[in-house]
């Protein structure tokens, strides 16, 4: 799988496997289910070519996932493995229990990536910065120990970022944000603040959760270049040089959606995808969201 370098020159692949699961659609009998459709689903990723998994200690999934890590399908070292910092957690201490947590629960040594979630959660609004600042710097230590290979954040604007900085001794490597063809939120200075900082911009939500492909538009360019809109979405997060996080629990889907490596969209039709319709609310502003 091609890869894109970080500032700090580790590869990752260009497209991730998203795994965040709408538990809602799991009731309490159905959380076995829940598992099994994960499982079968990763391991149909790993299968067909995605070495790239993007997990968070909030989705309730990394020991699944290092059930079929450990498999074996493939060496351990081919695969990115990211988490991100549970939003509860608060402190330097704290931060480093939890990952050692999900090192043990993904089976693995090291983390190839660890972020923080989200930059303002509601249990320590009172004190964001101060809570940014400590996990922060457990962050560090984790990196400079070699056990995490990058670390970076989720969800960060500019202000949250400039906040960081005051104690920071290294900048984030990535933020990961909400990106999709139309997004209104892609009008956004994170953007350029990322652009002038050297963070690699990663995508969840590629496909706007789904939403975006049945605009008419998509439509009628899937049909001149014989792509899925969903191919075409993921090709458009790839050639703005972004790293698309597509989910998906569907087998032909997880396939095709790494199968755009033949095709190439024109000037004219990204400009076309940047004016699509915004299919989801705004995108949620992470100091006053409810978690
Ligand atoms: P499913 O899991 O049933 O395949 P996003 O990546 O933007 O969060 O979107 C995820 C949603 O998009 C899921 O509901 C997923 O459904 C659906 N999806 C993923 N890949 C495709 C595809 N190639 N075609 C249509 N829908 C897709």
């Amino acid at each position: 799988m091609q890869t894109r370098k970080l500032r700090n020159g580790v590869e990752i692949p260009y497209i991730g496997y998203g795994t965040v699961q709408p538990l809602q659609r799991f009731d309490d009998e159905g959380m076995k289910e829940f598992h099994e459709v994960f499982i079968a689903a990763l391991t149909t990723a790993i299968e067909c070519g995605y070495r790239h998994i993007d997990t968070a200690q909030m989705y309730y999934n990394e020991a699944d996932i290092g059930e079929v890590v450990g498999r074996g399908i493939v060496p351990r070292s081919e695969l990115f493995l990211t988490t991100k910092l549970d939003n509860r957690i608060g402190t330097y201490e704290d931060t480093l229990r939890s990952f050692d947590e999900s090192c043990r629960k993904l089976g693995t040594e090291y983390l190839d990536m660890f972020l923080i979630h989200w930059p303002n959660p509601i249990h320590h609004r009172d004190r964001w910065q101060q809570r940014n600042a400590e996990c922060w710097r457990a962050f560090e230590k984790l990196y400079e120990e070699k056990r995490v290979r990058a670390i970076g954040v989720s969800n960060f604007r500019p202000r949250h970022f400039d906040a960081l900085q005051k104690t920071a001794n290294i900048c984030p490597m990535v933020d990961q944000i909400r990106l999709y063809p139309g997004d209104a939120s892609l009008d956004n200075p994170t953007l350029e603040w990322c652009r002038q900082n050297g963070l690699l911009l990663e995508g969840y939500s590629p496909l706007g959760l789904g939403g975006v492909l049945k605009e008419p538009k998509l439509m009628a360019l899937s049909g001149k270049y014989a792509k899925s809109p969903a191919q075409l979405c993921l090709k458009w997060s790839v050639q703005k040089g972004y790293i698309p996080l597509p989910k998906s629990t569907t087998p032909e889907r997880i396939r095709a959606n790494i199968d755009i490596e033949d095709f190439e969209l024109s000037a004219e039709d990204m400009a076309e995808m940047d004016r699509l319709p915004s299919v989801l609310e705004d995108d949620r502003d992470p100091d006053t969201a409810t978690w």
